[in-house]
């Protein structure tokens, strides 16, 4: 299966983009530090889909979250990368299609959905350059 290249060095801090990866949605989100501490700050074992940040991103690279842009409930596409302020009332990402709320390390926090979004297998190449796949 291909995989692609993303070029990182154009998304500014607080910015997430939505490209394409083996024909879905895939979200890369250059977070701020605002964002990875309200993500930090969350209990894991208090969420249903227990996860670290850490857990979710490279070593020494947490401000790249690189998720798949497919709600695990029925496989819409939330909205947050690239829709302006629309990020549901936990910061990260919104489901409309049934309203689940993802979070700033694109975890499931409220709504129907079962689990966080999917990290995709990923490498950095260089500081700026990603392969996702
Ligand atoms: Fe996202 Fe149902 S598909 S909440």
């Amino acid at each position: 299966l291909a995989s692609i290249e993303v070029d990182l060095s154009a998304i500014k801090e607080g910015q997430a983009i939505k490209t394409i990866f083996r024909k879905q949605p895939l979200f890369v989100r250059h977070l701020t530090a605002a964002e990875i501490a309200a993500a930090d700050k969350v209990d894991p074992s208090s969420l249903r889909d227990p996860q670290t940040l850490e857990q979710r991103t490279v070593d020494g690279k947490k401000q790249w979250l690189i998720t798949m842009g497919v709600c695990t409930h029925l496989g819409c596409v939330p909205l947050g990368a690239g829709e302006g302020e629309i990020k549901g009332e936990f910061g990260g990402y919104f489901c409309p299609c049934h309203g689940s709320s993802y979070d700033t390390a694109a975890r499931i926090r409220k709504g129907p959905a079962p689990k966080n979004l999917e990290v995709p297998k990923y490498a950095f190449k260089s500081d700026t350059v990603v392969q996702v796949g």
